[in-house]
């Protein structure tokens, strides 16, 4: 497996991954599928372009060349919010599950975020029904910080967000 940052190039399958991600993991995202299916090449081109300082990055994860999973890296480009990094829009697709790529995807992030100079802490929100994801972030260090309730509507059905927080301090956090 490979990982490394999405550019123009990778706008297609990007697109492909990313529409089947809304249609069969819809609670899991706040956009929905009806949002994303007309965006124009162009557009998801530049939305997963690279900025040159490493704040804006979407992470992917190949299998035989193959793009089988994202994670969006987003730094805040305001003083006050630097030190804090977001994670967003994680996914792996159902054929690659359960072999380690959400996990080794996850740690790539978190080292990319760690490069980034003043970073502190990274942070993330999960469904609270999604147990997988929860379970995942978990395993790798982060830590619940506070639930927003009712934070997603689908299809009539409201649930909770969690936010989780992972500490870097002077480098890596343990385990990473
Ligand atoms: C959540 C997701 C990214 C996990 O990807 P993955 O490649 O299957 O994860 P990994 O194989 O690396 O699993 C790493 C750890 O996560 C946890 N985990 C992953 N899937 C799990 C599941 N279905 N049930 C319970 N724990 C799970 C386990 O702790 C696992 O370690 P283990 O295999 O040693 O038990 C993937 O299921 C996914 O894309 N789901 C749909 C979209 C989504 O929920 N995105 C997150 C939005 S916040």
């Amino acid at each position: 497996m490979t990982i490394r940052p999405l550019d123009n190039t990778d706008a297609a399958a990007y697109q492909r991954l990313r529409l089947l991600a809304l249609r069969e993991s819809p609670t899991a995202f706040s956009a929905s599928y009806e949002d994303e299916a007309g965006r124009a090449l162009d557009d998801v081109a530049a939305r997963i372009a690279p900025a040159a300082d490493g704040s804006v990055c979407m992470l992917g994860i190949f299998v035989q060349d193959e793009l089988a999973g994202f994670v969006a890296i987003i730094r805040p480009q305001r003083a006050k919010l630097r030190h804090a990094v977001e994670f967003a829009g994680m996914y792996v697709a159902p054929a690659h599950r359960r072999r380690g790529l959400g996990r080794a995807l996850l740690e790539a992030a978190i080292a990319h975020a760690c490069s980034l100079d003043g970073v502190r802490h990274i942070k993330l929100g999960v469904n609270a029904a999604n147990t997988a994801a929860v379970a995942l972030y978990r395993a790798v260090g982060f830590e619940r910080y506070g639930t927003e309730p009712d934070a997603l509507c689908v299809d009539g059905t409201f649930y909770d967000e969690e936010r989780y927080l992972l500490r870097m301090g002077d480098g890596l956090p343990t385990g990473v």
